[in-house]
């Protein structure tokens, strides 16, 4: 086989058999197909689409490409979730805790932020004392014993994936639904989860802006998974502004924390019920959508959800008295209110804008060996809908510097207050199975 006819093949609108698919990413993958050639075929993949065959194809070349974590000594049905990323997205935080306080095993394998979005990890380590070294052994010892822990990526999982996404960030070829699609599931299945639970957002602050793009992203992820025998839904979600009132690494916990109490944001709170019960049906814990959100909403209130995430915190050798007391988070010196230059209703709030301000602040990475500041970020204390008067605080900058004027403004920027009615946005779009 030759790499420049599987280019040609592909070029020219054809199907690539999965004998020639791992061919491309085995070569690719050890370095016997140069960077020029892989180019070229992710460019005529970006313009030829790939068929729901050659999605799935690709998709376990990359799952082959490297090494794959065996869960098989975690008991029961693990079901995974992942959120295709956005601002303010603490979910995982109190999700995990929430659906393993029903028996859900969650072996969580988390990553670190970069850019406007914020990771878990990051969030985490800021419980002191918190970490997400563990050995293979330990994490599956946790989950069976605790029903979640969370680890940093272990392993080589999905080479391939990584070297082809590198590509294409510099080629002009991210934007590519076979290719987003195989990439995402590429590491969910090789984590080693039975099923999978997707967060697919859409609006401003989303990797995808528009919900027919979305969509057809979530439909393409699920086709992919349904296919490779593994139970995968997605959910479509809102990130037209970001999710709750947090941003930043402290504060997004707390706010978690506080939805596990029963008193935090409505929108972050819908959301982990939604994800949530399908995650439990899904693992066999409950027989409907319906009985599966009850037994959420009584573990929330019965103060269930909330134990099972101070076990959590103290099996993985963090201070779980910050639940009760959450003073003990670290806290920004300074807190700096932006106020409403007009009256009106908050029509808009740009998510990356705010995503962006938050890590000028210090709580995300530009580049990848930044260092990040657990204390720093931003509440919202308006969100779109909300009326406003000129002087009301729009949010709250929580600053190691009195001076963050640059960052007012990209606030100011941010927010659109018009003189109209504005309904808040609808937060779930969509359910695909
Ligand atoms: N996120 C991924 O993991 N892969 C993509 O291709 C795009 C977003």
């Amino acid at each position: 086989m030759r790499m420049v006819d599987l280019i040609e093949k592909k070029r020219n609108g054809e199907i690539l058999s999965e004998e020639e698919i791992h061919f491309i990413i085995q070569g690719y993958t050890n370095d016997d197909i140069p960077d020029y050639q892989m180019s070229a075929w992710a460019m005529a993949v970006y313009f030829q689409d790939m068929n729901d065959k050659e999605r799935a194809d690709l998709t376990m070349a990359m799952v082959k490409s490297g090494e794959e974590i065996d869960l098989s000594a975690v008991e029961g049905l693990k079901v995974d979730k992942h959120s295709t990323g956005g601002v303010g997205d603490k979910t995982t935080i109190a999700l995990a805790p929430l659906v393993a306080s029903l028996g859900v095993p969650v072996a969580k394998m988390s990553g670190r932020g970069l850019g406007h979005t914020g990771g878990t990890l990051d969030k985490l380590e800021s419980i002191p004392g918190f970490h997400i070294e563990l050995t293979t052994q330990e994490f599956i010892d946790k989950v069976n014993e605790n029903k979640l822990a969370v680890i940093g990526q272990t392993g080589n999982l999905t080479p391939a994936d990584k070297k082809l996404y590198g590509l294409r960030d510099v080629t002009g070829t991210v934007n590519s639904i076979p290719l987003i699609a195989s990439s995402i599931m590429s590491k969910k299945l090789a984590s080693g989860a039975d099923g999978i639970v997707l967060d697919v957002k859409t609006g401003t602050g989303a990797f995808m802006k528009e919900l027919s793009d979305s969509k057809e992203l979530a439909q393409a992820m699920v086709k992919i998974g349904t296919k490779l025998g593994k139970k995968t839904m997605a959910v479509i979600s809102d990130m037209n502004q970001p999710l709750g009132l947090a941003v930043g690494n402290a504060l997004e916990v707390k706010e978690a924390i506080a939805i596990l109490k029963g008193e935090g944001p409505e929108d972050v709170l819908e959301l982990c019920l939604t994800l949530g019960s399908h995650m439990v049906v899904m693992a066999q814990k409950a027989s409907s959508v319906d009985e599966a959100r009850k037994a959420l909403e009584d573990a929330i209130t019965s103060g269930k959800a909330i134990e099972t995430l101070k076990t959590f915190i103290t099996a993985q050798g963090g201070d779980a008295s910050v639940v009760d007391d959450m003073s003990k988070f670290p806290e920004a010196p300074f807190q700096i209110k932006v106020k409403a230059q007009s009256d009106g209703m908050v029509k808009s709030i740009e998510a990356d804008r705010i995503g962006t301000a938050a890590m000028m602040l210090g709580a995300g990475r530009a580049t990848k060996d930044d260092q990040i500041l657990l204390d720093v970020g931003i509440i919202l204390n308006k969100k779109i809908g909300d009326a406003v008067q000129k002087g009301d605080t729009l949010v709250t900058l929580h600053s190691r510097t009195e001076d963050a004027k640059e960052i007012e403004a990209m606030i100011q920027e941010a927010y659109d207050i018009a003189h109209e009615h504005i309904e808040a946005p609808v937060l779930i779009y969509e359910e695909i199975t």
